[in-house]
């Protein structure tokens, strides 16, 4: 009998940390690699946070806390959604992980059985899939397509709806697309939901603050409130406050729900980190100016990136709405052989052969389940944006 437990056949390793890995491996080597593959900004925790956090320190909240949260954050996490979303919740709907990722895990432990499916807009963020498998469901995956800006239509999640559905997954903006559902784009779903009782909404809400071009943000609860008792609206602290290592996401959503996760959290983890809690009150209490600011930089590397990719032969690179992701087409790069000598017949070999000929780290399509595409993470500096997209246009121009 294996040592190892068979739910772990069912998962696979992350591959965005794969690419990591393996850019920091050649670095090592004295290789000189661009890496694109990042989730997270390249800017540090503001500074009225991290002071938050050295005071909860000296103050001694080092401490266990409630398992799912102080009563502070909560309400700090009640007012937030408020004043963004026109949600209406109490501290008592709300549980706080440690990071978004534990939140959703949590809420899939909580509430699937053998059988149960969880439709997953295709291409989605890696972890969805592999943690409706480890909690014992059964993924499925819907593809979008390039025509439709990676957004689902109505008509494809219908087609996907059977009585075994337990949850829609919904990301917007998207990891890895970018891609952000207006108001009408998201209300033709919440329509289509409406019709269909028994499916409960896991909305993740991680890059509502990373939007560009005067795009409005909105979230299935706050557009179709005949969805708030069976809607779960994630988020966190990680993206738009740069505090990814903190490890602190929450969620909102019926009162029973909240308890079993709850129950979850506190036989595995206890308590996201005390320091972190209260750094996370100061986030979301303080000021919010430098969102804006930032997002101004990111947009402005998003257009910089999204320029260059669709200057480079057999590239398409739509423009995303939010997030800091492209997801440009290399369908017309499929079938040629590359100057090294390697043969592009995927994504997959796409973007090898671009990091070991060129330097430049991305993750590949198959890994998000739509190919043949790769992901560009655009939060890091200009000057390598520049140079890594010069690099993709050499590296498109040596295809033969
Ligand atoms: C769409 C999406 N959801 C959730 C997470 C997890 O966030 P956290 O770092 O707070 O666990 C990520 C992180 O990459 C993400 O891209």
């Amino acid at each position: 009998m294996s040592f190892l437990s068979a739910t772990l056949d069912r998962v696979k390793p992350s591959a965005t940390i794969a690419v990591t890995t393996k850019a920091g491996e050649l670095k090592a080597a004295g290789r000189d690699v661009i890496g694109l593959g990042a989730g997270e900004p390249d800017f540090d925790t503001p500074e009225n946070i991290k002071q938050a956090g050295i005071r909860a320190i000296e103050a001694g909240k080092t401490k266990y806390t409630p398992a799912d949260g102080i009563p502070e954050l909560k309400q700090a996490i009640c007012a937030k959604l408020k004043r963004d979303n026109g949600l209406d919740y109490s501290p008592k709907q709300i549980s706080v992980g440690t990071g978004g990722k534990q939140i959703l895990y949590n809420a899939l432990m909580a509430t699937l059985n053998p059988g149960d499916e969880v439709i997953i807009p295709a291409p989605y963020w890696v972890s969805y899939p592999d943690m409706v498998l480890l909690a014992g469901g059964e993924p499925v995956a819907v593809e979008t397509s390039i025509d439709t800006a990676f957004k689902l239509t109505p008509e494809k999640l219908e087609a996907a709806i059977t009585p075994k559905t337990k949850w829609f997954i919904f990301n917007s903006p998207s990891n890895p697309t970018g891609a952000g559902y207006t108001h009408a784009e998201l209300k033709a779903l919440t329509d289509v939901l409406m019709k269909h009782p028994h499916v409960w909404v896991m909305t993740d809400d991680m890059y509502e603050h990373l939007v560009y071009d005067d795009f409005e943000f909105c979230t299935p609860a706050q557009v179709e409130p005949g969805l708030y008792d069976r809607t779960l609206t994630c988020n966190g602290v990680s993206k738009a406050y740069a505090m990814t290592g903190w490890r602190i996401g929450y969620a909102a959503g019926p009162e029973k729900l909240i308890n079993a996760m709850r129950k979850i959290q506190s036989q595995s983890t206890s308590n996201p980190c005390s320091i972190s809690q209260w750094a996370a009150v100061e986030a979301l209490n303080g000021p919010q100016d430098f969102i804006p600011e930032n997002n101004v930089m990111f947009q402005r590397r998003r257009d910089l990136v999204v320029k260059m990719l669709n200057e480079a032969e057999g590239i398409e690179c739509p423009v995303p709405e939010g997030a800091f992701y492209v997801y440009p087409s290399v369908q017309g790069c499929i079938g040629k052989t590359s100057a090294g000598g390697a043969s592009i017949d995927s994504d997959e070999a796409f973007a090898t052969a671009l990091l070991e000929e060129k330097g430049v780290a991305v993750v590949f399509g198959a890994a998000f389940g739509l190919s043949p595409y790769f992901r560009v993470s655009y939060a890091t500096s200009d000057e390598a944006l520049t140079e890594a997209c010069t690099r993709i246009q050499d590296f498109c121009a040596g295809l033969k």
